[in-house]
């Protein structure tokens, strides 16, 4: 039976996931791997899959898509899939929820508060100087904006609650982003992300072409492994499996903070996961047969 390429869906991320889906279908095409496409914005879309499929790969982002929620509907169903489990899946959504775990596991990740409303926005400017506000549930940077006054801070709480109920304050790091894509139980070569926006966000992930992707990342390689042990433990600390990737920042001082675990990240033409599998000599086609072939495990 042909692998189900489940994509698009109703996330703010539908976009993103689209051109993941496209790619991931024309990579099995490729190969003569039998693949039929089909979107989860469509009502019937699990009822073709329970009909005339056996495994599935996620290529969904946010949403229904990467938080256990259509991860659930295929176990329920008896379909394997790609990726991390239901559990891991919702666990790894939730930002907030993420960087209490690692806070108790002593894995570092930047000084963090829940938002629930405007009332200690200046409190907080106070106590942590710059931050950035996030949307505790979606992907891409959708939402996050950068505060440095309460002003700023009341105004970014607000356009992150247009997401979510759950916004998160995140104490800023000064220094360096960097990725770590993780396939099968092994980290790839971690890639440095520059970019002259304020942060790594929407439109520099997916519009400008002025962002620049380092790899290899420029760390020596002992701090290198530093920081790809550092994103495999974050990644099984959620419980995640088959392939992910971790993002993290370097302070000025050299040290790693966790940011966030994905469980399906962009696999579009300029997404990470794939510039890291090439560095680790897997084309895109060996890196999408490669996520499947995890998945049956
Ligand atoms: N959320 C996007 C798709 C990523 O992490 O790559
Ligand atoms: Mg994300």
């Amino acid at each position: 039976t042909p692998v189900a390429v489940l994509f698009g869906g109703h996330s703010a991320e539908r976009e993103v996931s689209l051109q993941s889906g496209a790619a991931i279908l024309a990579a099995f095409q490729a190969q003569n791997i039998p693949v039929e496409a089909i979107d989860t914005q469509d009502d019937d879309w699990l009822e073709r899959v329970t009909h005339h499929h056996r495994h599935a790969f996620i290529a969904l982002h946010g949403g229904d898509g990467e938080d256990g929620t259509v991860q659930g509907a295929l176990e329920n169903i008896d379909v394997s899939y790609t990726g991390s489990g239901v559990a891991a899946s919702a666990l790894a959504m939730d930002k907030v929820r993420c960087k209490y775990l690692w806070q108790g596991m002593d894995l570092p990740t930047p000084l963090f508060a829940e938002l629930n409303d405007e009332s200690d926005v200046a409190e907080i400017i106070q106590q942590f100087g710059k931050v950035i506000v996030k949307p505790s549930c979606e992907g891409s940077s959708i939402g996050m904006t950068i505060a440095t006054t309460a002003e700023e801070l009341s105004a970014a709480y607000l356009a992150a609650r247009a997401y979510d109920d759950s916004v998160m304050v995140e104490q800023w790091v000064q220094g360096a982003e960097f990725t770590v894509a993780i396939l099968g139980g092994r980290a790839l070569p971690a890639i440095r992300l520059e970019t002259d926006h304020g942060f790594y966000d929407y439109d520099a992930k997916y519009i400008a072409d002025d962002t620049r992707y380092i790899c290899p990342c420029g760390l020596e390689n002992k701090l290198e492994t530093q920081l790809q042990e550092l994103a495999l433990a974050a990644f099984s600390s959620v419980g995640c499996e088959g392939w992910g990737r971790v993002d993290v920042m370097q302070d000025e001082q050299g040290n790693f903070y966790l940011l966030e675990v994905n469980t399906v990240p962009g696999m579009t033409s300029h997404s990470l996961v794939p510039m890291a599998a090439k560095a680790a000599g897997l084309s895109f086609k060996q890196l999408v047969k490669e996520i499947l072939t995890l998945s049956l495990k």
